[in-house]
């Protein structure tokens, strides 16, 4: 008998195996930068994960934005106006403090959110945290909870600086910047509690087939900065319009079936969909390790 006098069976119906099984993953979808594509990507990676099977909870930290917990609204209401079933995740708000000490207000955020993924843990195969963009308190504490931290990246170099400062001529790394330095320190506080390290994966996004030389020279530099500080590429995404035009109906790519939305299904979405497919390859989640990706 465990020490608190609870059977292992009388946990919410669940064993302590089952419980240790759930722990789920989470992945961080952040970048300081707003326009980025966090929110695009985060409901578009919870969508694939639904899709296959998986059992997802959200977090919202973008407390003023909020975009994907409005994508999400729109799903359910689109849902109620269409009949369509749809994949949906658990969603969970975590409330900004009203508290004007600013201690205070950090402790009772931090417990809010910890509170809510705790739970999400243990009922969630993944949990996909949609980071707001700016350096908040919340958003390092989310940092330092990833097991994955997917970091989208508009296709240029105005968007590369918060990463790292590069030799015009030559594309060499100067030295890291704000976002880097965060991830680090977020790497190091938890290596010091977890064992499981922060995988971190650059994606580009928005990528324009028209900007090729742009384009290769990001790459470039990019694939010099995750030799120096230590994460993975991965292709990314193009630029896309139906990108733009899903979110009022809560739709993702992966939604775009004859029965369940009033969208033609393109060649353009069929390429916009295998790029989703690469990106959950790329990112190797071990939980996924051999199994089929059938959407
Ligand atoms: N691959 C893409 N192609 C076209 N538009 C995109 C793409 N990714 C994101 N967008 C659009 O760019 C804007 C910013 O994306 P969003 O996901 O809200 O960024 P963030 O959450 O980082 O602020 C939104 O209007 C979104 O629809
Ligand atoms: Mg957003």
């Amino acid at each position: 008998m465990p020490a608190d006098g609870m059977s292992s069976l009388s946990r919410g119906g669940l064993t302590d195996i089952q419980q240790q099984a759930r722990d789920a993953r989470v992945i961080v979808i952040g970048n300081e930068k707003g326009g980025a594509g966090k929110s695009t990507v985060s409901i578009h990676l919870s969508v694939a994960l639904l899709c296959i099977g998986r059992k997802v909870g959200v977090i919202d930290l973008d407390v003023r934005q909020r975009s994907l917990t409005r994508y999400l609204e729109n799903r359910t209401r689109w849902m109620q106006n269409t009949g369509a079933k749809l994949p949906m995740p658990e969603i969970v708000r975590v409330e900004a403090s009203q508290d004007r000490d600013l201690d205070k207000a950090e402790a009772e955020e931090s417990q809010r959110f910890l509170t809510s993924l705790a739970r999400l843990k243990r009922e969630c195969d993944f949990i996909i945290i949609d980071a707001p963009g700016g350096d908040t308190f919340l958003s390092r504490l989310a940092h330092m909870q990833a097991d994955t931290l997917i970091t989208p990246l508009n296709d240029s170099f105005v968007d590369f600086d918060l990463l790292g400062d590069v030799n015009p001529q030559t594309l060499d790394v100067l030295r890291p910047s704000f976002y880097s330095e965060m991830v680090w320190t977020c790497r190091k506080k938890k290596a010091q509690t977890s064992r499981r390290p922060i995988d971190w994966v650059v994606m580009r996004n928005r990528m324009s087939p028209l900007a090729a030389r742009n384009k290769e020279r990001v790459g470039g530099a990019l694939e010099n900065l995750s030799r120096r500080i230590g994460f993975r590429l991965a292709p990314g995404l193009s630029e896309r319009v139906i990108y733009r035009e899903l979110f009022p109906a809560g739709l993702t790519l992966l939604d775009l079936t004859e029965s369940s939305s009033n969208v033609a299904f393109t060649m353009s979405h069929k390429a916009a969909r295998q790029e989703l497919r690469d990106l959950l390859i790329v990112l190797q989640l071990p939980e996924l390790a051999g199994v089929e990706i059938t959407f």
